[in-house]
């Protein structure tokens, strides 16, 4: 069988070794033969493919990124752009393929497999916000670096008795958020699923400060204040202290907290760092499991599935179970951080 790999949406560090997993055991156990295709969706779409076999996977294991490239392409969203797309696979001697991506690049593969393209997926997000799965690849990686940057900011923190608020990826959920300010201590923790009201985050503030220590706030990208919630400050303009607060929702607290409460707060966005560089040993255990599976999957011409971890166990459900809602943070899990606020 020859089969076709892409990686589509955000990169997520644990991409590489996914496809390591499936050419490896591909080849070895099913003696398949692949095709990479480059840059998501655009790499069927377009015929733009590259050599993958085991030389080419060779040495990739902890590398971020993706060798094969990525993008957020959507053929549904191009006129003619499923038919290119069979076209190019039959032209390309394709006979199925394994799609590595997140809820936009699965939700395409899950479209196709209802037009009867041979597809298997693999969830990736740092996000973790893929329902289906217990844990995507990537996510623990993300964690990690925000946990260190959080270590990293108690100290300048306390040492100018300032207030830091981290602002972490996580546009619909506040996973990221909620593992690393509980890994890293933090003081606050601001997620998209629980609007926060600021007058209550600036008490928490200074309640802090009576105890002598400088707060800590992590707040997800997609935090959002309650409804009627009164954050005065819009993006280019100056604080208390004179400082131009340039937008992000973490600079806006920060500018709201020193403006509210006389406190020195700074903001740091750690953005892009989360999603590069080198995959932890678990992402890189977990990305190697989801490959080994998905390639008996195509196999098994198990096809329209999705790989997920449910407890220590790699099983194979409906790709619309990866794709249909987002997992979210619960109140009861948030109610766990909650306990170290102030
Ligand atoms: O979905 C993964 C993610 O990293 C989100 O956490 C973030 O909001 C988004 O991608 C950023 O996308 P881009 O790389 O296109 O700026």
């Amino acid at each position: 069988m020859r089969v076709g790999v892409l990686t589509g949406g955000g990169d997520c560090p644990g991409l590489n070794a996914v496809i390591r997993a499936v050419v490896r055991k591909g080849v070895k156990t099913h003696g398949f033969e692949f095709v990479g295709y480059r840059d998501g969706w655009k790499g069927p779409l377009e015929g733009y493919t590259m050599e993958l076999g085991v030389p080419q996977v060779r040495g990739i294991l902890p590398r971020g990124g993706t060798i094969l490239g990525s993008s957020r392409t959507n053929p549904f969203k191009i006129e003619g752009g499923v038919e290119q797309i069979k076209d190019n696979l039959a032209k390309d001697g394709v006979d199925a393929l394994v799609a590595i991506g997140g809820e936009d690049t699965l939700g395409v593969a899950t479209k196709l497999a209802d037009l009867g393209v041979n597809v298997v997926g693999v969830p990736k997000t740092i996000d973790n916000d893929l329902s289906g799965t217990d844990f995507t690849f990537g996510f623990d990686t993300a964690v990690n670096i925000a946990t260190e940057a959080i270590d990293r900011l108690h100290t300048t923190a306390e040492s100018h008795h300032r207030v830091l608020v981290v602002e972490v990826m996580g546009r619909h959920a506040g996973w990221i958020a909620l593992h690393s300010g509980i890994a890293g201590g933090a003081n606050i923790v601001l997620i998209p699923e629980q609007p926060f009201d600021i007058e209550e985050v600036c008490r928490l503030v200074e309640s802090r400060f009576e105890s002598r220590f400088s707060p800590i706030l992590v707040v997800s990208e997609g935090a959002i204040p309650k409804e009627g919630g009164d954050m005065t400050l819009i993006s280019g303009e100056k604080d208390a202290f004179g400082h131009v607060r340039l937008g992000g929702i973490g600079d806006r607290i920060a500018a709201e907290i020193e403006n509210r409460t006389g406190k020195e707060a700074r903001a740091v966005v750690l953005g892009h760092v989360q999603r590069g560089g080198t995959p932890t040993a678990f992402d890189r255990w977990l990305a190697t499991r989801f490959g080994l599976q998905a390639v008996d999957a195509v196999a098994d011409r198990e096809f329209g599935t999705m790989m997920a971890l449910r407890g220590t166990d790699i099983i194979r459900v409906p790709l619309i179970e990866g794709t249909g809602e987002l997992k979210l943070v619960s109140p009861e899990e948030y109610a766990e951080a909650e306990v170290f606020f102030g």
